[in-house]
C-alpha cells in the first residue's frame, strides 16, 4: 500500500476523535441507533497517532480494535454520554473531529422492564438529542474543530452550511448514496472544505488512505492559521 511513513507531523499535538454511532435505549432489550460502523473514525484514530498524535477516540457500540499506540480509547453508549466524554476532554485538545453518526432523536420515555406487545400499534414519541458539533463549535477557543457531513442529495451546499452554522475549521462531506462511500464499507469518498470554502476531492480509497490525506489536510491547515 502507499500508506505515507510515519513522521512527526503531528508530535506534541492532541487529538480528539469521536466515532461510530450512538444507541438511544426504548427499553433493556431495544435501542434506535444507525448504521455507522465506525472504521472512518478509527481510521482517523490510527493515521492522527501514526503520525506522532497523542490520541483520545471517544466511541460509540462498534465491533472494531485499535492497533496502534498512544490511543485512548473511551466507550460510550448514548448520544448523551458522548457529549459529556466530549465535553470533558475538549480543552486539553489540539484538533477535535467529530466522525461519530450521532442519533437526531431519542426516545421521550425509557422503560426499566421489558415492553410487553400491545393488541395495537404503538407509537413511540422522538425528542431531539443535543448537537455535540454545535455545542463544541460555539466554546471553542485553540482548537481546529472538524466536522463530518452525511448527505444524499446536494453533499456540497449542505456541507457548507454545516461548516458554517457550526462554526467549524473543516468539514469532511460523505455523500453517503454514492456506491464506495459512507457507513459500512471499507472503502470512502469524500470532499474535504476548510474556511476557504474550496471542495477538494478524495477519490476512492481505503478509509485508512482517506484518513492519510485527511490528516495531512488538516496540518496544512493548522499551520496556515496558526501563521
Ligand atoms: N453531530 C453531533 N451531534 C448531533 C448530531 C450531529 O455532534 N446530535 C455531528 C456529527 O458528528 C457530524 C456533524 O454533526 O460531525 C454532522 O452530522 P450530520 O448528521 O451530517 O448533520 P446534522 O447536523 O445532524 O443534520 P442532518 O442530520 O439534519 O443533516
Ligand atoms: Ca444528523
Amino acid at each position: 500500500s502507499n500508506h505515507i511513513a510515519s513522521n512527526s507531523l503531528f508530535k506534541g499535538k492532541k487529538v480528539l476523535i469521536s466515532a461510530g454511532p450512538t444507541r438511544e435505549k426504548i427499553d433493556p432489550v431495544r435501542y434506535f441507533t444507525n448504521r455507522s460502523s465506525g472504521k472512518m473514525g478509527f481510521a482517523l484514530a490510527e493515521a492522527a497517532a501514526k503520525l506522532g498524535a497523542e490520541v483520545t477516540l471517544v466511541t460509540g457500540p462498534v465491533d472494531l480494535r485499535l492497533t496502534a499506540n498512544h490511543i485512548t480509547r473511551i466507550n460510550v453508549t448514548s448520544a448523551e454520554e458522548m457529549y459529556e466524554a466530549m465535553h470533558s476532554n475538549f480543552s486539553e485538545h489540539d484538533i477535535v473531529i467529530k466522525a461519530a453518526a450521532v442519533a437526531d432523536y431519542r426516545p421521550k420515555v425509557t422503560f426499566d422492564d421489558k415492553m410487553k406487545k400491545q393488541p395495537n400499534n404503538w407509537n413511540v414519541e422522538m425528542e431531539r438529542t443535543k448537537d455535540i458539533l454545535q455545542s463544541l463549535g460555539e466554546q471553542k477557543t485553540h482548537q481546529f474543530l472538524v466536522g463530518f457531513a452525511a448527505e444524499t442529495s446536494n453533499p456540497i451546499e449542505y456541507g457548507i452550511q454545516k461548516l458554517k452554522n457550526k462554526h467549524l475549521d473543516a468539514i469532511v462531506i460523505n455523500n453517503v448514496a454514492s456506491e464506495g462511500a459512507g457507513f459500512a464499507g471499507d472503502t470512502n469518498i469524500a470532499t474535504y472544505v476548510n474556511k476557504s470554502l474550496e471542495p477538494i476531492e478524495i477519490e476512492i480509497a481505503s478509509k485508512l488512505d482517506v484518513a492519510d490525506k485527511l490528516m495531512n489536510y488538516i496540518a496544512r491547515d493548522m499551520k496556515d492559521e496558526v501563521q
